[in-house]
């Protein structure tokens, strides 16, 4: 048998996967679904899914890369991942913010002594998009807030045609806010985590 027929064979040998010792086949795959904060080292996935998401619709993104970094260096546990069997398929980045509304600093500062999280951006692989993914984590990211004790409430801002999205996440409009980005204004949206906290962290789960 010469080399190049005898190659299937070995592979089929050595790529079986091995039983374990109820001779069940042992699974060396990744989780198919798992959310987590995010780390420094997902700062590039994170801008991939940006830049496609925004920048050929604004020209722009929320986070430029070294800000992603500045953010997930600061504040690591104000960010959520959704990974499918390991890749980054959706995301948030949140920091703390000291002020009743957001003003042109809420954009690159953390303010460690801050109430409320300031969600900087949440974005759908392009391929993931129209399929729950953006509702389902932002429902789980606010679900984690709640369990912060130092979190009283979330804010973001968005352009008028998410407002009805940010609503059905149980948003609710402040009015126009004071940040423009080029010829882009924004409307700022509000989520009290304080009332659903103290419930849930006197329930004792
Ligand atoms: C906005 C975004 C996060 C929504 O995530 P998603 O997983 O696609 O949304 P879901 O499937 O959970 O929800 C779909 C709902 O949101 C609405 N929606 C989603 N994207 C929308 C958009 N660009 N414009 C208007 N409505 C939108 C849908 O109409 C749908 O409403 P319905 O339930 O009444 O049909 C996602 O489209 C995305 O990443 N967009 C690019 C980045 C962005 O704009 N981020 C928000 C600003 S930071």
């Amino acid at each position: 048998m010469s080399m190049i027929n005898a190659l299937p064979f070995f592979k089929t040998l050595y790529l079986r996967p091995p039983q374990n010792s109820l001779g069940r086949q042992r699974r060396h795959t990744l989780p198919a679904s798992e959310f987590r904060c995010l780390t420094p080292e997902d700062a590039i996935g994170v801008f991939e899914i940006e830049r496609e998401a925004f920048t050929s619709v604004s020209g722009d993104c929320p986070l430029h890369l070294d800000e992603i970094h500045h953010f997930l260096n600061l504040c690591p546990e104000l960010s959520l991942g959704w990974f499918e069997e390991g890749q980054l398929v959706a995301f948030i980045i949140g920091s703390l913010w000291d002020q009743e509304r957001l003003s042109q600093d809420a954009l690159t500062l953390h303010k460690p002594h801050g109430t409320t999280v300031h969600i900087h951006v949440l974005a759908v692989h392009c391929t993931f998009r129209q399929q729950g993914k953006g509702s389902i984590l932002m429902w789980r990211y606010l679900q984690y807030l709640c369990s912060l004790p130092y979190v009283r409430r979330a804010t973001l801002m968005c352009e008028d045609f998410l407002i009805s999205f940010y609503s059905k996440c149980g948003f609710k409009v402040l009015g126009p806010c004071e940040i423009t980005v080029g010829s882009l204004n924004f409307i700022e949206m509000n989520y009290a985590i304080q009332a659903h906290a103290f419930m849930r962290r006197n329930s004792g789960c």
